[in-house]
């Protein structure tokens, strides 16, 4: 028996040649990309998460003396043209971060009181213990410089990105 319908002659399809894909294809192929795409969004997670850091040669930047408790002070690492701050809370505790915010690179300054670095250009606030953006416009943390305190000195060893 011929099939003499209308829509097979505007539609002429051999459907012998047609390729069919199963549901038990079709399951397995969605199963397997959202499979590979769970993966590569672990993978940039993970990527994500641990902060790269900069090997560089360890360098005094200051005496122990040279910052008062509750203080800052400015330098520069690892080149000259790479400002920084380091910061000694009121424990006593050091810590260093890059000077260049990371919205716009406009220069952050320490405020002791409310334990931040500030960025004056788009009121971005950055936390002086850790580098995590607090408030504002930047969503990046401030890179830290790794410090060592040897005797009275003071050695950047290295920026954590
Ligand atoms: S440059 Fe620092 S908040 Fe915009």
């Amino acid at each position: 028996m011929v099939d003499r319908r209308k829509w097979r002659e505007d539609f002429p399809i051999r459907w012998e040649e047609d390729h069919y894909m199963t549901r038990r294809e079709l399951a397995r192929f969605l199963t397997l990309g959202s499979g590979l795409l769970a993966l590569v969004n672990g993978l940039i997670a993970a990527v994500g998460l641990t902060r790269p850091s900069l090997t560089v040669p360890a360098r005094r930047i200051a005496g122990i003396e040279d910052v008062p408790v509750g203080g800052s002070m400015l330098f520069t690492f690892p080149t000259i043209d790479d400002p920084c701050i380091l910061i000694r809370d009121d424990d006593g505790q050091l810590s260093a971060f890059s000077q260049v915010c990371t919205h716009l690179s406009c220069a952050v300054v320490h405020r002791p009181l409310e334990r931040v670095l500030a960025c004056p250009c788009h009121r971005g606030a950055f936390s002086s213990t850790d580098g995590r953006p607090l408030v504002g416009p930047p969503t990046r943390r401030l890179p830290r410089i790794t410090i060592e305190q040897r005797g009275a000195d003071i050695v950047a060893t290295g920026v954590q990105l």
